[in-house]
């Protein structure tokens, strides 16, 4: 199949691999369930360590939307479960300052002082409700696994924004529900050992809104990568 691809091949799958962004501003329309299970059954061809597909996918519509994110949306504001540790405390400097740069950029674009913390809040409470799209997904793996089995998860999740994004929808994905397991573990029925590892918004984004024109910048490929053992060019 590879031996297949062509250069537009590689400029169509570059080109949504670039166009795609987290959105935070979505209209209204359904997404049918036949698309969706479309997009799990092309993102379910991500590899996994030994082909364990560790993954579960939970979507969520209407109004089991609407009243799961209303008991997330009010377990946030009870402010009772410990905070998720999905990242270290402090968290080491090269990626402080990354996020650092990421809060600036994403509350200038909403216009939202990033001293307001009260501000702040309210935008952080429309993960909830998954940013207004008209379908949430959660993604849960067996706590029983390893963390080398998150990463067959997290190509699962890249699959889906890929495929999404191909198909002109919008995704956000979302470490922030994670801490509200116990609330969706009772909202969605969840197996005994499944663990909430994120959630997802999905829909058609509203592409005017400020909020979804955000360009986060990255680090060059020198930065991050090195090379060994290569001819010079
Ligand atoms: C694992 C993961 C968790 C994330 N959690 C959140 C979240 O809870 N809320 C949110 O608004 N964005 C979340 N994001 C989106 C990131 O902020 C975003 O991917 C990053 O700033 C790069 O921007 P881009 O996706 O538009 O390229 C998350 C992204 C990833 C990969």
């Amino acid at each position: 199949m590879s031996g297949s691809c062509t250069e537009d091949t590689a400029r169509v799958v570059d080109g949504v691999m670039r166009a795609r962004r987290s959105l935070r501003a979505y209209r209204p329309e359904p997404v049918p369930r036949a698309l969706l299970e479309e997009l799990l059954a092309v993102a379910c061809t991500a590899p996994s360590n030994s082909n364990t597909q560790p993954w579960r996918v939970h979507a969520v519509a209407g109004a089991a939307l609407r009243s799961m994110g209303d008991a997330l949306v009010a377990a946030f504001r009870e402010n009772r479960l410990p905070p998720s540790p999905h990242f270290p405390d402090p968290l080491p400097e090269e990626h402080a300052q990354r996020q650092r740069e990421f809060g600036a950029v994403y509350y200038r674009s909403l216009g939202i002082d990033p001293t307001d913390m009260p501000a702040r809040m309210r935008q952080t409470e429309k993960n909830f409700h998954f940013f207004g799209a008209p379908v949430g997904l959660i993604f849960t793996i067996d706590a029983r696994l390893a963390p080398h089995s998150w990463l067959d998860l997290g190509l699962l999740v890249q699959n889906v924004m890929i495929a999404a994004s191909a198909r002109g929808l919008g995704t956000c994905p979302q470490v922030s529900f994670a801490r509200f397991h116990p609330v969706i573990a009772q909202h969605l029925a969840l197996r005994e050992h499944e663990l909430t590892v994120c959630g997802m918004s999905l829909g058609y984004p509203e592409r005017d809104a400020p909020v979804n024109r955000l360009a986060m910048p990255r680090r060059e490929v020198g930065e991050f990568a090195s090379f060994q053992g290569f001819r010079a060019a």
